[in-house]
């Protein structure tokens, strides 16, 4: 079987990935802050938000990884600061940092959100966001104005994630490694009722709209599917994994 890393692998969609990848037969190396699940061959405890921890991590990694589930997030209620180590810059510090243990036709698969749909509007900051660092980041969030008010740096990071996705389609070709994204909808996990809390009364809106919310079981599988061989010229594109929620916003748009 394939060797995969998934972070965020004790809770929701990660936990549900890390248990479909290892019934498929995967060796799933499972990254959380804490330990919370069956299904991992091996457990590493990371706190993702920190640069000194994700550099140990990467050392202690094997070589021979077939895959990278970029999973772990925090939802809109943290703190920005917080939110954009985790679901932005760590995660980008985490890949980079593992590209030489991957082994070549490996596939990565970041968890962006439905939340991150609009990332055309926010090209300018994106760009800037390519120099962010842990660092520079108070300075970043007061620059651009994606505070944690209204949810804004929870959609900043999603878009920002896509529009990397999307930017990095090819950056790894010469070895045959793609990355790609998943972007849920609303999914009944542990982090819902935080959206909603954000959201307030627009995501009282999509429940309206919605026949059923999103489950893990929803989402595994379409990252096990980028995951696989059989998705070798599917590369740096976004899949939105969301019962048609994308579709209706760009519907009525136009
Ligand atoms: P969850 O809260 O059930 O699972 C997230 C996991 O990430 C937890 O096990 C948590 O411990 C881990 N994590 C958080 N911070 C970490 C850190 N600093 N270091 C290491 N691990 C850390 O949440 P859920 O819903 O399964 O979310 C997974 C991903 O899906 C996230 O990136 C989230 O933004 C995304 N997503 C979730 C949606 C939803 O409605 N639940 C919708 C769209 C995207």
């Amino acid at each position: 079987g394939k060797r995969i890393v998934v972070t965020g692998s004790s809770s929701g969609i990660g936990l549900e990935t890390a248990r479909f990848l290892s019934e498929q037969g995967a060796e799933v190396l499972g990254v959380d802050m804490t330990k919370n699940f069956d299904y991992v061959e091996e457990f590493y405890r990371a706190d993702l938000s920190d640069p000194r921890t994700i550099d140990v991590l990467l050392d202690v990694l094997p070589n021979d990884i077939d895959g990278l589930v970029n999973n772990a997030g925090v939802p809109p209620t943290k703190d920005a600061n917080i939110l954009l180590r985790v679901n932005l810059i760590g995660l980008k510090r985490l890949t980079y940092g593992l590209i030489p243990k991957l082994a070549d036709g490996a596939s990565i698969v970041n968890v962006a959100s439905l939340a991150g749909h609009d990332w055309p509007n926010s090209v300018d900051a994106i760009k800037a966001a390519d120099d962010l660092d842990f660092g520079n980041l108070d300075a970043f969030i007061a620059r651009w104005k994606v505070s944690s008010e209204g949810g804004r740096s929870y959609f900043f990071a999603k878009e920002a994630l896509i529009a990397w996705t999307l930017r990095n389609r090819w950056t790894w070709r010469n070895r045959g490694i793609r990355m790609n994204s998943v972007s849920p909808g609303p999914v009944d996990t542990p982090i819902l009722g935080d959206f909603l809390q954000t959201l307030g009364a627009r995501a009282e809106e999509d429940r309206k709209i919605m026949d059923r919310p999103g489950t893990p079981q929803d989402i595994a599988p379409v990252i096990a599917f980028l995951l696989s061989d059989m998705t070798t010229w599917i590369r740096g594109t976004n899949i939105p994994t969301d019962g048609g929620m994308h579709s209706n916003i760009l519907c009525s748009m136009h």
